[in-house]
């Protein structure tokens, strides 16, 4: 009997309207379009302006994108994950709701944080449902409301975030498609150096917590940059090695979009020229638990049967890893 693999067989997005560019930055910080484009690769990121609303706003459209654009019946979805560093609320799980309201009726679904690592280490929670044999169909949604938790008049990390949402669908494959490979890392000493303080159950929050903005995120941006360099590239390489691949066998790297100097450090250690380095940084900015299906969607009419996909994120926490991946369609 065939090995079941959990192959991606479907993708969706959804981007807020409200187009935030370097322009207007320079209208709220001590900043401008030259220092961001160079620093960072940045041109513009979306912002949620809609009032009320959260990251499930923008997670049910991403997964309503999905189901509409490869005619699958929510009643048939067994378990929805929403990959978020920015639940709608502290308690009560954001997957729940979007479950839903896209009429996921026979599903059970929850929340996975793990900053700007939560889609991938998504990815392997989604495929190893599906390679256990336990369920068929897992729709994995990353999403971020980034510009809830961010500081505008921060300009270490106001003109990097941004707002938006992907969804893919997991299935079985007994074609040999789908996730092949993973290593997946964490270091909690890195926890200093990107983090909220205040509003988990250390600091709860307060009156001084809210005066002194520690309810946003505050990043030690040097230090977190060469982490992310060498950590994404050595498990990028890791992939590679493990599996025996040239860099030729490589058909795209998808790159958790932070910067974009770490992206092409990450491609230019294991030898890939740019055309083969999925990127739309420029437009959404970092989009955290975002950035990966995004990229997915984006590409998406590229992409062929039996291409070979390296994935490669970094984030807070410390958490990072890589993903080895053969896609199974072609639209
Ligand atoms: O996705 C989760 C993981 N996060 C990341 O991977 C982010 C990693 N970090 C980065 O991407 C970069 O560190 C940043 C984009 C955040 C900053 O770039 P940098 O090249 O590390 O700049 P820096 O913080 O070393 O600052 C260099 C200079 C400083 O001025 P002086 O001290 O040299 O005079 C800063 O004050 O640039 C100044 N600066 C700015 N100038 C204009 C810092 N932010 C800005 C700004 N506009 N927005």
């Amino acid at each position: 009997m065939s090995r079941i693999t959990a192959a991606i067989t479907a993708v969706g997005k959804y981007l807020p309207d409200y187009v935030l560019t370097n322009k207007e930055l320079e209208t709220l910080v001590e900043t401008n379009d030259d220092w961001i484009t160079t620093r960072t690769g940045i041109k513009e990121r979306r912002i949620l302006k809609e009032p009320n609303q959260g990251t499930s706003y923008m997670a049910i459209r991403a997964a309503q994108d999905l189901l509409s654009k490869s005619k699958i019946n929510p009643e048939d979805i067994d378990m929805v994950i929403v990959a978020s560093a920015t639940p709608d609320l502290p308690v009560a799980s954001t997957a729940v709701y979007t479950a839903t309201e896209i009429g996921a009726t026979n599903a059970f679904a929850y929340d996975l944080q793990a900053a700007c690592s939560s889609f991938l280490y998504g990815m392997s929670t989604a495929a190893s449902y599906i390679e256990s044999g336990r369920y068929k169909k897992v729709l994995l949604i990353g999403a971020d409301k980034m510009s809830s938790i961010i500081d505008y008049s921060d300009r270490a990390t106001c003109i990097i975030f941004g707002d938006g949402a992907g969804a893919v669908l997991f299935e079985p494959n007994s074609d040999g498609l789908g996730l092949q490979d993973e290593y997946l890392r964490s270091d909690g000493s890195g926890r200093e150096f990107l983090k909220i303080e205040a509003g988990g159950s250390i600091l709860p929050p307060s009156e001084s917590t809210l005066k002194n903005g520690q309810h946003f995120v505050h990043q030690e941006g040097k230090t977190v940059f060469k982490f992310a360099v060498s950590n994404m590239a050595d498990v990028a390489e890791k992939m590679l090695v493990r599996n025996s691949l040239s860099n030729d066998d490589i058909n795209w790297l998808v790159p958790h979009q932070a910067n974009k100097r770490i992206i092409e450090a990450t491609a230019k250690r294991v030898n890939l020229e740019s055309s083969k380095v999925m990127m739309n940084i420029h437009k959404y900015g970092n989009t955290t638990s975002a950035t990966l299906p995004l990229l997915l969607a984006d590409y998406e009419n590229q992409l062929k049967k039996g291409d070979n996909l390296i994935f490669a994120a970094f984030g807070g926490g410390f958490t990072w890893g890589a993903i080895y991946l053969k896609w199974a369609y072609n639209s």
